[in-house]
């Protein structure tokens, strides 16, 4: 079974962008962390990264069919996507939401999540390994 990985916008930069924010692992680092994770627990990992919102769209309809859940950050479109919260509640996957910083801890505007009313758990505030804890929250999800 497959686990499906996203990354928003800008994650890309990961390791160069604000790291005093963000840390210096990049984006393959993060997905080898997943991908490990996932391994331990007999899971496959597939990973995306897109700067498009339509595109990570596109990736949640297409995991209805080919992925048995979503760990996701979705970057700022967290903060302003209706359409990503309703594509994750239409395809009716667990999904895990991540946020490697703490937003809560940081502008007003980073405070709201559209995707959190339709995420299984949240896990923020971890740094990159809230990814390894955001698998091992899935993989115990799918085993229940
Ligand atoms: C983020 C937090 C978001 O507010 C921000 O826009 C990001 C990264 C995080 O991982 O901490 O791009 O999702």
């Amino acid at each position: 079974r497959t686990i499906l990985l996203l990354n928003g916008p800008n994650l890309n930069l990961l390791g160069t962008r604000e790291p005093q924010i963000y840390g210096h692992d990049t984006l393959a680092d993060v997905e080898q962390l997943a991908r490990d994770t996932a391994a331990t627990h007999g899971f496959e990992l597939r990973a995306l990264q897109s700067n498009h919102e339509g595109v990570l769209i596109d990736a949640i309809h297409e995991a209805r069919t080919s992925a048995a859940g979503i760990v996701m950050n979705p970057g700022a479109f967290t903060h302003t996507s209706v359409a990503i919260a309703d594509a994750i509640s239409g395809v009716q996957l667990p999904l895990i939401e991540v946020h490697i910083s703490n937003v809560h801890q940081r502008e007003a505007f980073r405070h709201h999540s559209y995707v959190s009313p339709v995420a299984s758990s949240i896990i923020v505030g971890a740094g990159v390994n809230g990814y390894k804890l955001a698998v091992e929250q899935l993989a115990y999800l799918l085993g229940k």
